[in-house]
């Protein structure tokens, strides 16, 4: 039985998941949440070194768009059965840095992979597992790129070495979805400063929880 909440950060490059989901960790942590905090791709070891393939491995560089979607829906559905789905049957609150969505948007809409396989994809590896609240962290791809490559001093792995266009299309493709999912949707801003974005992101999350007591 599941008794947890699930709560997933998606946007593009350097528009802030990292940063807020470590100020929302620290948030809930203070007000007695017991709280799991976990990325895409990434969580179990295995799903970690299928995260060095996709991202940095010297190999991976040839990578086919097709085994690209496979090694991310590899890690993904180690990652639900090994970590999220333990976590919410414990009754946390899981925080993920990127999920499903993120597959959607990268590998269907900017690599092209037809949206019902896809969607497909994304159900045989979580097992129809969705996130309770999403929050869409929304900057101009300019912008986030500018902030990441700042944060990164100029080194960026695989997924962050892609055209311009590639980012305009994700971000396109995330607006999209947050569209046509507004109830499990929250689009957020990230222009403003942090404490800006933060305040949002916490109105949306403490709304959600209040209505799954
Ligand atoms: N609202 C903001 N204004 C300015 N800089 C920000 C803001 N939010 C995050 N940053 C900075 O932008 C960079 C990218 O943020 P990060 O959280 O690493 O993004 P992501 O995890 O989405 O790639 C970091 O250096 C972070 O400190
Ligand atoms: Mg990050």
């Amino acid at each position: 039985m599941r008794r947890g909440f699930f709560i997933t950060f998606e946007g593009g490059e350097g528009c802030g998941k990292s940063t807020h989901i470590g100020m929302l960790c620290e948030y809930l942590h203070k007000r007695g949440y017991d709280v799991l905090r976990t990325r895409e791709p990434g969580g179990p070891a295995l799903s970690e070194k299928i995260r060095e393939l996709l991202l940095f491995a010297k190999e991976g560089l040839q990578m086919t768009p097709r085994t690209e979607i496979l090694l991310f829906e590899a890690a993904r559905s180690q990652h639900v059965s090994q970590t999220i789905i333990p976590a919410l049957e414990s009754g946390k609150i899981v925080i993920s840095d990127r999920y499903a969505d993120s597959t959607a948007a990268y590998q269907g809409a900017a690599r092209s992979i037809a949206m019902g396989e896809v969607k497909m994809l994304n159900k045989f590896a979580t097992g129809g597992l969705e996130a309770d609240l999403t929050i869409l962290l929304d900057i101009p791809e300019e912008e986030g790129l500018r902030r990441a490559a700042t944060r990164d001093c100029g080194k960026t792995d695989r997924m962050g070495s892609q055209e311009l266009n590639f980012y305009r299309d994700v971000r396109k493709a995330f607006l999209d979805m947050a569209r046509e999912n507004p109830e499990r949707f929250e689009i957020v801003s990230s222009e403003g400063p942090k404490e800006q974005t933060f305040e949002k992101i916490v109105k949306a999350v403490e709304q959600r929880l209040l209505k799954n007591v």
